[in-house]
């Protein structure tokens, strides 16, 4: 058996990430045009690095929940092939003990050179300032998360896993950004069977055979239970 797990900005909000779209969602408070575009980056770094900043900073002081131990359990108990693709930048995943994590938007605590393209672990601030420790550049390095307009991470890896999966479950996302939000179809198409897990029912919610409602921290663990007993 061969499963594809999607996770969202959802599966977070129990850890204490803040969720995009809704009530004090991270694009309430901010444009995405200004912060989360190449365009935005070019108008003003500065500011980017500011946005980006705050979140890395908060990510250091949050810890995974039940629902992320949840999946890291899945992954070493379940005997089939797991594929874990997530839309976070954020380490959660890892730090539960999650082996094999496809980050398809990034990941915040990488820095990437937009001179020689290295890509290094970064746990602090950037700045149009910092240097890239491969070439020696300065105001050369952003985030390693992928922004608007730009093209997702392992997108080949993803869909070559849809195409062989047996189900495909989708966890705490809106399904509102596109090529994710499409990833059900793509698993129907390929017979699998589908399950969202959320808060809300998401954009694509009659796309899934099941939906089951409620904070990912209790759907998670008791649907990684029905899987592993066979389920
Ligand atoms: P959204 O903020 O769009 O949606 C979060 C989803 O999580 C919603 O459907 C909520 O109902 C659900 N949710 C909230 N709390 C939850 C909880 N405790 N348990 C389960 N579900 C919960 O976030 P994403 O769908 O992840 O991309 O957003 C997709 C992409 O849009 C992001 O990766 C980001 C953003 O723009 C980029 O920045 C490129």
């Amino acid at each position: 058996m061969r499963g594809v797990v999607l996770t969202g900005a959802g599966i977070s909000a129990e850890s204490g990430v803040p969720v995009f779209r809704g009530d004090d969602g991270l694009w309430e408070g901010h444009r995405v045009e200004d912060v989360a575009t190449p365009g935005g980056f070019g108008r003003d770094a500065e500011k980017v690095h500011r946005f980006y900043n705050a979140r890395r900073r908060r990510l250091l002081e949050v810890e995974p929940n039940g629902a992320h131990r949840a999946l890291a359990r899945l992954a070493r108990e379940w005997p089939g092939e797991l594929t874990l693709v997530t839309q976070n930048i954020d380490d959660l995943h890892e730090r539960a003990g999650s082996p094999e994590v496809l980050h398809m938007h990034g990941e915040l605590l990488k820095s990437r050179c937009c001179l020689c393209g290295a890509v290094a672990a970064c746990t602090g601030d950037l700045s149009r300032a910092s240097l890239c420790g491969v070439c020696d550049g300065i105001d050369c390095l952003r985030p390693h998360v992928v922004w608007f307009g730009e093209m997702p991470f392992h997108l080949g890896e993803i869909e070559r896993a849809m195409q062989r999966a047996d189900w495909f479950v989708s966890i705490g996302t809106s399904g509102r950004v596109y090529p994710a939000a499409g990833f059900v179809l793509a698993a129907a198409e390929a017979g699998a069977r589908t399950i969202e897990l959320n808060l809300d029912p998401g954009e694509m919610s009659s796309a899934f055979d099941e939906s089951r409602l409620g904070p990912a921290s209790e759907l998670v663990p008791a649907w990684v239970d029905e899987i592993l007993a066979g389920g």
